[in-house]
């Protein structure tokens, strides 16, 4: 396998990624349970925040290290530790370059191979390397002539840029160019990787008992289904904040059943329809739902030993990022609420999927034999309905927009359109206009379409749907919705909308 060691860079989790994509094994490694790696065929040393002069900068045994024998690539920090290594220097800085750079010249290392003259790199770093051990060549510099790449030795490779990042054009290349020097490396098989998680989930468990919350989407199915596959003591849990959709809650048990889980349902919906009746302020609502989901959570859970959360790797950044900066707390995501944070601080949360995108959570589910209509349902927010439901929430406007997109979503299966989008759904515009039924002048609401293409939730656009479905559900809406007389098709990307309504 390839060895990721962690030196803390907000993208060491990509470049496990990266290698993966390129078909080959790799595992992150915390820099502290160095030599314990392994056996492995390569080692990447990550970037990271830190500089190397400090004191208690992170650091490595590098006799261990060069006694693996395999080939060694540092990434940032990671070239400047090795640098050090060798015996040359880091120079620190306090200003930071951050952004493109062009590799101006590149020799003709099998590291470049096929890489072009000028290809843009992402750099992010503020210490350079200053001067070069006996060992050291340049392989590489930027525009203006600094060393962006060396090699020591014959095996050494360092590069000042991020290859693991989409900025770096050619980044894919030149992690791969390095993966080719590397002999014969495990491929990585989604089969491996869940026979992994499982002897971890088990170590981790041990006789405890694990609980989870269920939701019905892909991620909290594939970690109660593990958890299941794992063997171990599972109770999981859903909670039916009255919120979902229609016949939801009898798919979702249906579905667990099917796959041989047994789900508790907690019914919750007076209590969260209560708490929610006359608010209509989007961050209240939220707030008033994160905080009753954990109370009902827990009261179920009792004193339970340990929490699994389906939390993805994406999750972890957008978390981590969140707490950097306050632009991003654009909506409260109520799955990282205080309580789960202190459990998460005794050790007692188990988040099996943390390293994985969403596709690789599909694979994973697919290998656990979980049906595929499961696996490719769109995501849906942990608010459910109420974010689909601007204004006050009742329960006839919720069983308006129930019904409304019961009918859009059979209608975007009918035609094919399902599986092509990430997200649709139907909404209530909560303006009452007027129009005719039969003879008669009606008041009603209006109700929204929208379905939206997007790769990560982060952006999106909206879908140009055929006509003859728009047309069809729109009739069946007007037709046999009591209640609406006026629907709507969202036009709007995200940004500036967002892809849910609230
Ligand atoms: P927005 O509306 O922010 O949605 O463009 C982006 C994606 O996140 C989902 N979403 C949530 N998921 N809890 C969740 O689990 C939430 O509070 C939440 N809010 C939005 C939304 O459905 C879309 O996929």
């Amino acid at each position: 396998h390839v060895a990721v060691l962690d030196f803390g860079s907000q993208y060491t989790q990509l470049i496990v990624r990266r290698v993966r994509e390129l078909g080959y094994f790799a595992k992150l490694y915390a820099t502290e349970d160095f030599p314990n790696i392994g056996k492995p065929g390569a080692i990447i040393l990550s970037g990271g925040p830190r500089s190397t002069s400090e004191l208690d900068a992170p650091d490595i045994d590098f006799e261990a290290l060069k006694g693996f024998g395999v080939p060694v690539l540092g990434v940032c920090y990671g070239m400047q530790l090795l640098n050090i290594k060798f015996g040359g220097s880091v120079a620190s800085s306090n200003r930071r370059e951050y952004g493109p750079a062009a590799l101006t010249t590149v020799t003709d290392e099998a590291l470049y191979e096929g890489v072009s003259q000028n290809s843009q790199v992402w750099m992010s770093h503020s210490d350079t390397v200053k001067i070069l051990p006996d060992c050291a060549k340049v392989i590489a510099t930027n525009q203006h002539g600094t060393p962006v790449s060396l090699k020591w030795g014959n095996s050494f490779y360092g590069i000042q840029f991020h290859p693991e990042v989409t900025h770096s054009h050619q980044g894919i290349r030149i992690l791969h160019n390095f993966l080719l020097q590397c002999g014969e490396l495990a491929p990585f098989h989604i089969e491996d990787f869940k026979r992994e998680l499982i002897e971890n989930i088990r170590t981790t468990v041990g006789s405890k008992q694990v609980v989870c919350g269920v939701s019905g989407g892909v991620d909290s199915t594939v970690l109660a289904v593990l958890l299941n596959e794992a063997g171990v003591n599972v109770r999981a849990i859903f909670v039916d904040q009255g919120l979902m959709r229609k016949n939801e809650g009898d798919e979702v048990r249906n579905n667990f059943h099917r796959m041989g889980v047994e789900i508790e349902t907690v019914d919750a919906s007076e209590r969260f329809l209560t708490a929610l009746s006359g608010v209509d302020d989007p961050e209240k609502k939220r707030k008033i739902i994160g905080e009753l989901f954990v109370d009902v959570f827990w009261d179920a859970v009792g004193n339970a030993e340990m929490l699994a959360q389906g939390t993805l790797y994406p999750d972890v950044i957008e978390s981590a990022s969140n707490a950097k900066s306050k632009a991003s707390k654009i909506k409260t995501h109520h799955n990282r609420v205080d309580r789960i944070l202190e459990l998460q601080e005794q050790g007692k949360v188990l988040e099996p999927l943390a390293e994985l995108f969403k596709d690789e959570v599909r694979a994973l589910g697919t290998s656990l034999g979980i049906p595929q209509d499961i696996l490719m349902r769109h995501p849906f927010p942990g608010p459910g309905l109420a974010v689909r439901c601007p204004g006050i929430i009742t329960e006839d406007r919720l069983e308006i927009i129930r019904e409304c997109d019961a009918i859009f979503i059979s209608r975007l299966k009918e035609y094919g359109w399902y599986d092509k989008v990430w997200q649709a759904y139907a909404g209530l515009v909560p303006v009452k206009t007027v129009g005719v039924k039969g003879d008669e002048r009606s008041y009603e609401w209006a109700i929204t379409l929208r379905a939206v293409v997007s790769e990560d939730a982060m952006t999106a656009d909206w879908v140009e749907l055929p006509s003859a479905l728009l047309r069809e559900t729109s009739n069946r809406i007007l037709n046999e919705v009591k209640g609406v007389n006026r629907v709507l098709y969202d036009i709007s990307t995200k940004p500036p909308a967002s892809i849910e309504w609230e």
